[in-house]
């Protein structure tokens, strides 16, 4: 579905992505694990078009690099950056409708508008409101869920779960194996440990601007000294 081979990328002249290497496979929730600052949010970006990537990005086969980020969302990757950002003075509604690709309708992919509403009450409940009413786990459902309208086959999920109170990390955690069982790979990044260990079909642990590991959970869980080095504060 998606293969990354020896991505750098730069912010001016700061050599941010050093040889990044990753691959995700249909279906499969991979987990991208790391400290703050290792590059983890710069990978999705240079995957997206949003910063210029050098080296090779595949995507369902055909090379993506140098690729503006319109067209590979149109491509089929949805991305739900670490700011949750919405449209506060526009309705749920609203913004559920701007995730939908250009000519696409409503109900024509795997999620619509209702299957949304039915998923999440609370928006449901404030379909026609102002999204700036929902709290701060109802818009990063919303976000999520504005990304789905537009009917990937793969997400990249930016640390979904900062700042949410258990019971909303659940709700992502439900919403992350709903999207794994309609067949869309997803990408997740996170700081956290325990939510990637819980859901991901295998984990890459990024140091500075590459990656340090790769593989299943139960393999990271036996990695005192990956842990120790890369990931507990
Ligand atoms: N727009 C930017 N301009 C310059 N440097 C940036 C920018 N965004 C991020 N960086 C730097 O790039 C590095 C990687 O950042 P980032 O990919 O956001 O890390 P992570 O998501 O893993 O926390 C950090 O050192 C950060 O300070
Ligand atoms: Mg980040």
């Amino acid at each position: 579905m998606l293969e990354v081979t020896d991505m750098h990328a730069y912010y001016g002249k700061s050599h941010i992505l050093q040889g990044v290497n990753m691959s995700i496979n249909e279906g499969e929730i991979v987990a991208l694990l790391g400290r703050n600052g290792v590059g983890r949010s710069t990978t999705c970006k240079a995957v997206m078009g949003e910063v210029q990537p050098e080296g090779s990005v595949k995507f369902q086969g055909k090379e993506i690099a140098g690729k503006k980020a319109y067209e590979i969302a149109n491509l089929g990757i949805g991305y739900v950056p670490e700011n949750r950002d919405i449209f506060p003075g526009l309705t749920t509604r609203q913004n559920l409708t701007l995730g939908l690709k250009p000519g696409q309708k409503d109900g024509q992919g795997r999620w619509s508008m209702q299957n949304m509403f039915d998923m999440f009450e609370n928006l449901g409940r404030r379909a026609d409101v102002e999204a700036s009413v929902l709290s701060g786990g109802e818009q990063q459902m919303l976000t999520m869920c504005r990304t789905l309208m537009g009917d990937p086959e793969l997400v990249m999920i930016d640390e979904p779960t900062e700042g949410l109170s258990p019971q909303m990390v659940q709700r992502v955690a439900d919403l992350l194996k709903e999207i794994a069982s309609r067949g869309i790979a997803t990408l997740l990044v996170e700081q956290k440990l325990s939510i990637a260990l819980d859901i991901a079909d295998r984990v890459y642990v990024m140091g500075h601007g590459h990656m340090v590991f790769e593989g299943t959970p139960l393999e990271l869980k036996d990695r005192e000294d990956v842990r120790k080095e890369w990931l507990e504060v």
